[in-house]
């Protein structure tokens, strides 16, 4: 019995010594210590040893058993520490790749052009709030005087979401979003992301920025609203630039304008970058229409209110002379670095 331990754990010393690979260690435990192991096995000539000699047997063989173990999980042990290095270094992420410390980020143009903004309106007396892009129906249509059977929720291709929620249509949400939590007198805006459903071609993407503003106060009035916004876009585009207010129809408005901008491209005479117009359209206005201001727990016998919304991105293309829409929402960053 001796020499056949002997003869196992020479092979298991043996064995050991040719395996590479930690769960080949297993196989080696199995066919040792396993249900049906060489060593298990002799456990079984127990029963055939006299009772006198079962005792140093038995310590024998669990001696032996003992040291096969130890044998296999140093084995094991060591390979598993050297796959896991290994599998670390082949894993290692080099942070520092590519890296070039002279390269500085860029902005992308629709920022730059919406700080500008930002710069003037503050500097009217406007502070700048945010609201949701992901918006319920009722801040986005019901609340601005759209109700679920309006013709102008046509006007408007909307990305729903759930029935009552969808991706905000334009920046008017915020228009009862400011109702809500500021007490009037109150003159603030608000610039982001709308969507509406379009397909993609040169000046159509269904995501686009709108900026928002809204004053309200005892006394505004469409005088205020043609003072202010005259001043805005003789800052914003320069005092040269000839603007236009003309008549147009908006639900949460009463009356409402709209305003058309001369190209700056080519003056007036009609290029590619204003599709031949000369001009462009470049914001949407009005008083804001009696029943939203009431329909926001807002008195309208005792305040009244303006708001603007422009199309934010046409500055940017107009500015830079960028030919297509798309480039503007793909984040490429080979676009954006133009722009330092
Ligand atoms: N929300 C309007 C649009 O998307 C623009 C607008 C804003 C008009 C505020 C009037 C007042 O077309």
């Amino acid at each position: 019995m001796k020499e056949k331990i002997e003869e196992i754990i020479s092979y298991v010393k043996e064995k050991i010594e040719t395996i590479e690979k930690s769960s080949d260690c297993q196989n080696l435990r199995i066919e040792t210590l396993g249900k049906n192991g060489k060593i298990t096995e002799l456990f079984r000539f127990m029963k055939e040893v006299p009772a006198n000699e079962k005792q140093a047997l038995g310590q024998l063989l669990n001696t032996a058993k003992q040291q096969v173990e130890s044998i296999i999980s140093a084995k094991e042990t060591f390979l598993q520490s050297k796959e896991l290095e290994e599998k670390l270094m082949s894993e290692k992420i080099d942070v520092t790749l590519d890296l070039n410390p002279d390269e500085v980020g860029a902005l992308h143009p629709v920022t730059i052009d919406f700080m500008r903004m930002a710069e003037i309106l503050t500097g009217m007396g406007f502070s700048q709030i945010d609201g949701p892009e992901i918006e319920y129906d009722k801040y986005n249509f019901e609340l601005v005087n759209i109700p679920a059977d309006s013709p102008s929720r046509d006007m408007q291709d909307s990305l729903y979401i759930t029935n009552s929620i969808l991706l905000r249509t334009q920046t008017s949400n915020t228009q009862p979003r400011a109702m809500e939590k500021i007490k009037p007198p109150f003159k603030v805006f608000s610039f982001g992301r709308v969507f509406r459903k379009d397909d993609i071609d040169a000046t159509h993407t269904p995501a686009f920025h709108q900026l928002e503003g809204i004053y309200i106060d005892k006394k505004v009035s469409l005088a205020d609203l043609k003072h202010d916004l005259s001043l805005i876009l003789k800052k914003y585009l320069g005092e040269s630039t000839k603007t236009k207010f003309r008549a147009s129809y908006f639900p949460f408005t009463e009356p409402s304008v709209e305003v058309d901008a001369e190209c700056n491209v080519c003056k007036g005479k009609g290029c590619a970058a204003c599709n031949g117009a000369g001009q462009y359209e470049i914001l949407g206005a009005g008083m804001i229409h009696p029943h939203v201001l009431e329909l926001n727990g807002i008195d309208p016998n005792e305040y009244s209110g303006y708001a603007f919304g422009f199309g934010f991105d046409r500055f940017p293309k107009m500015r830079y002379k960028i030919p297509n829409a798309k480039v503007m929402f793909e984040n490429d960053v080979r676009f954006i670095r133009q722009f330092k």
